[in-house]
C-alpha cells in the first residue's frame, strides 16, 4: 500500500502545473558516455523561481544531450541554454492547461485505486483461506483491518468479516467503511506467520515460490547449440512461470538469474546474458505492469552497466503500486554477500551509537537482509537435476521446502510445477515443533 501511495506521489511530482518542482525532470534519460542513464546522474537541477529550473551538466559535452533528452520527453518545454546553464521556463497555466491536468491527475488517482483495489482483493482472497484451512479463526478475521485511526475517528460501520469490506468501488480510497488494505494485508501475513506455528497444513499453494532456474546450458549442449541459445529458451521459460504464478494465486516468486559467482563465467556468456537481461526488461515490462506484476531486483547492481541500472529501477517505479505477484529476480546476488551486507549495515549502526551489540538477534539481522518486505519463500524449487542450494537465499530458506527436478529450465511448464506444488503441500512443516504440537492448534500456540 505504502509502495502504491509513492508511486502515486511520484508520478503526480511529474506532471507539469505552473510552479517549478525538480521533481519534473526526474524521469528525463540522457544518452551520455554510450548508454542511457537518468537526468541526475549526469547533471545537477535546482528551482530558480517559482517558474524556472536551472540544469547544470557536470561535463559540457553532454549539454547538447541534455537538451535533446529535454525535447524528446513528453514536458512540452524549450530548454534554453546559455553557455553550461539550461534554463526550462514554466508558462503560466491556461485554461486549457489546467482542465488537461484535470484530467491526467484524475487517472493518476484512477491507476493508483486499482492497485489499491488489487492489494484490498488479494488480501481479502488471503484471509478467505486461511480461514478454509482454520489457520485463523472467525473471530481474528472479523477483527482483520481494524487499525487505530479507525477507532479514533470512531468508525462504527464494520461487520464481521464478509467480502463486502473489499468491495467498494473506490478500492477504500476516500471512504470509511472498509478496512485498509494494508493492515488487512498485515493483519493476514501476520496470522499466516502466527499459523506456521500451529498448523501441521501447508497454504494449499506456496504465498513465495523461489527457483534456481538450473540447466540452461545443458539444454542447449543437447540441442549442439551455443549455451547462450539456452539462455534465450530459459527467458522464455521465465515468462511461463510467471503466468503460472499468477494462475495459481501465488504471491511472490524469487528467481536466481544471476549469481556473484556468475561473474566469472566466460566473458561471451556473460556479456550475452546482460543482453539477454536489457532485452528482457525492454520488450516485457509494460505487460508485466498490465499485469499487476511487482517487479524488484536483489543484488549487488551497482555491478552490472549503467544502462541495466536505469532500466531495473525504471521497472521498479512503474511497477511499484501492483500487487498480484511480487516478482523479485536475483541478479548479482549471493546469499552469503547479502548476510554479510546485513552484518555490515548492523556493524555500523553499532559504530554509530543507534545500537548496542546485545540488542543484535535473529530478527534485527533478518530484516537486513534481502526480502524482508515479503513472508519467507515457503517452497524453494532447482531444476536441472543438482541438489544444491548455491548460495541462494541463504538466510531466508531456513524453513523453506525444498524440490528437485531433474527437468532442465527450459523445458520447465505447468506440469512440473503442479508436482511441486502437489508435493508441497502433502508436507508438514513443523518449524523446529513435533508433529503433536502443529497438529493441535491449543497445544502450540503462543499468543
Ligand atoms: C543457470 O543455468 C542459469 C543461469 C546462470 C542464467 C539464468 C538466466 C535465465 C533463465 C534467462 C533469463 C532470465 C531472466 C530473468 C530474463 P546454467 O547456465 O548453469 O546451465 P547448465 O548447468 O546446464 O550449464
Amino acid at each position: 500500500m505504502a509502495k502504491s501511495i509513492e508511486a502515486l506521489r511520484h508520478n503526480l511530482v511529474k506532471v507539469r502545473t505552473g510552479r517549478a518542482s525538480t521533481g519534473l525532470v526526474d524521469s528525463i534519460k540522457v544518452v551520455a558516455y554510450g548508454s542511457e542513464v537518468p537526468l541526475s546522474q549526469v547533471a545537477s537541477v535546482a528551482v530558480a523561481d517559482a517558474r524556472s529550473l536551472v540544469i547544470t551538466p557536470w561535463d559540457k559535452t553532454v549539454v547538447g544531450a541534455v537538451e535533446k533528452a529535454i525535447l524528446a520527453s513528453d514536458l512540452g518545454l524549450t530548454p534554453n541554454t546559455a553557455g553550461t546553464t539550461i534554463r526550462l521556463n514554466l508558462p503560466a497555466l491556461t485554461e486549457e492547461r489546467r482542465r488537461d491536468l484535470t484530467k491526467v491527475v484524475h487517472g493518476e488517482g484512477e491507476d493508483a485505486k486499482v492497485a489499491i483495489r488489487n492489494i484490498r482483493r488479494d488480501a481479502n482472497h488471503q484471509v478467505k483461506e486461511l480461514l478454509k484451512d482454520k489457520q485463523i479463526t472467525e473471530d481474528e478475521c472479523a477483527h482483520r483491518g481494524r487499525d487505530p485511526e479507525d477507532h479514533r475517528r470512531g468508525d462504527q460501520g464494520r461487520g464481521r468479516g464478509g467480502e463486502g469490506q473489499g468491495s467498494r468501488a473506490d478500492g477504500g480510497l476516500s471512504g470509511h467503511a472498509g478496512p485498509p488494505a494494508d493492515a488487512l494485508a498485515t493483519n493476514a501475513l501476520a496470522a499466516h506467520a502466527r499459523a506456521r506455528h500451529v498448523s501441521a497444513q501447508p497454504a494449499p499453494v506456496p504465498r513465495h515460490l523461489a527457483i534456481i532456474m538450473d540447466g540452461n546450458g545443458r539444454w542447449a549442449q543437447q540441442r549442439h547449440r551455443p549455451r547462450l541459445v539456452g539462455h534465450r529458451a530459459g527467458a522464455r521459460a521465465v515468462k511461463r512461470c510467471v503466468e503460472f504464478c499468477l494462475q495459481r494465486g501465488i504471491a511472490a516468486l524469487t528467481l536466481f538469474a544471476f549469481s556473484s559467482e556468475n561473474w566469472g563465467r566466460p566473458a561471451e556468456e556473460v556479456g550475452g546474458l546482460m543482453k539477454l537481461f536489457l532485452g528482457a526488461l525492454e520488450r516485457e515490462v509494460d505487460e508485466l505492469h498490465r499485469l499487476g506484476v511487482r517487479l524488484g531486483f536483489i543484488g549487488e547492481r551497482e555491478r552490472f552497466e549503467a544502462t541495466l541500472q536505469a532500466r531495473m529501477q525504471a521497472a521498479e517505479t512503474l511497477t511499484a503500486g501492483n500487487a498480484r505477484l511480487a516478482l523479485t529476480i536475483a541478479a548479482s546476488y549471493g546469499g552469503r554477500q547479502d548476510i554479510a551486507h546485513a552484518a555490515r549495515t548492523l556493524a555500523e549502526d553499532v559504530a554509530a551509537g543507534r545500537l548496542r551489540p546485545q540488542q543484535i538477534d535473529a530478527d534485527r539481522l533478518g530484516a537486513r537482509v534481502a526480502l524482508a518486505d515479503l513472508p519467507a519463500p515457503d517452497l524453494f524449487i532447482r531444476t536441472g537435476g543438482e541438489l544444491r542450494i548455491s548460495n541462494f537465499l541463504l538466510w531466508q530458506l531456513a524453513y523453506t521446502e525444498l524440490w528437485f527436478t531433474d527437468t532442465l529450465w527450459p523445458d520447465i511448464d505447468a506440469a512440473v510445477l503442479d508436482r511441486a506444488l502437489a508435493d508441497y503441500a502433502s508436507r508438514e512443516r513443523r518449524f523446529g515443533l513435533i508433529s503433536d504440537q502443529v497438529r493441535r492448534p491449543s497445544s502450540g500456540r503462543t499468543s
